[in-house]
């Protein structure tokens, strides 16, 4: 039986991280062909060395820094010329740098918009007139829980409430096109760097999951699996959340 996503061309932007893997290894269990564009090569290594995939040839590696334009536009071209179409976008790059407003210097609010907000116009923008030409395609964003507030991430809130308005947008424009835009918005996810974090705040996170406890990656990557799918193909400028209210 062909898979969900038989074929189709995913780029996936910070896919060699953790929730990106777990993308990557969903979206090639389901027959897609995955451009993981990280700025990271030793993630690819370890990806390629350490992740089981039904077929490794499928899956590539273009080093892009998702917030130099020039690379993405690069990095678009590649796909293009390796596989004649882009069928879904998973826009994924984003981090937090947490301070206190009196605290936070230009530098750390600025890193933070850029690296959630800007790199997500960015990939955006280079990918649409291909899915426009198609008259196909699925983006999906990647907000976070965090974006209704927490202590110390004024940046981080506000980067990830913009993403939400940007779904909101740019599914609007896209509609027309079949191309559909939305956002996930996830709870806390464990990872080995979140697990090194005081007890005391992992146990904050986990109790502000409905089932009080740290959702997987792959609790994010099947419901991007569902939205990337033509199994949501009526649905678009939604935010859909996981591991929290
Ligand atoms: N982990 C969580 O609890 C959680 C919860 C909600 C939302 N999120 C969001 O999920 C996304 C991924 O989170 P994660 O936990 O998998 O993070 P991660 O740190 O495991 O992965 C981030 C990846 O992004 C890559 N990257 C960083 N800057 C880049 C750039 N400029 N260009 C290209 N690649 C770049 C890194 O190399 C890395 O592979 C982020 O947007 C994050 O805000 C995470």
């Amino acid at each position: 039986m062909p898979g969900r996503l038989e074929d189709k061309v995913a780029i996936i932007t910070a896919g060699a991280g953790y929730i990106g893997t777990a993308i990557t290894q969903s979206f090639c269990r389901e027959g897609a062909k995955v451009v993981i564009a990280d700025f990271d090569p030793c993630k690819w290594e370890e990806f390629r060395t350490k992740v089981q995939v039904p077929d490794l040839n499928k899956v590539s590696f273009i080093k892009t820094d998702a917030n130099d334009d020039s690379q993405i536009r690069e990095m678009v071209k590649q796909v293009m010329a390796t596989h004649g179409r882009i069928d879904i976008l998973v826009a994924m790059v984003g981090g937090s740098k947490d301070a206190l407003i009196h605290k936070m210097t230009d530098e750390q609010w600025d890193q933070v918009i850029n690296l959630n907000l800007r790199s997500m116009f960015l990939s955006c923008r280079a990918v649409v007139p291909q899915m426009m030409e198609q008259k196909y395609g699925k983006i999906v964003l990647m907000s976070s829980r965090s974006y209704l507030g927490n202590i110390g991430q004024v940046n981080y809130s506000a980067a990830k409430a913009g993403v939400l308005g940007f779904t909101n947008s740019l599914s609007r424009e896209m509609a027309r096109y079949q191309v559909n835009v939305n956002a996930v918005v996830p709870g806390f996810v464990d990872n080995p760097r979140l697990q090194a974090m005081p007890e005391k705040f992992r146990q904050m996170r986990i109790e502000l999951n409905p089932f009080q406890t740290a959702a997987e990656p792959r609790d994010v990557a099947e419901v991007i699996l569902f939205l990337s799918s033509d199994e949501s193909r009526q649905v678009t400028g939604q935010s859909l959340r996981v591991a929290c209210w």
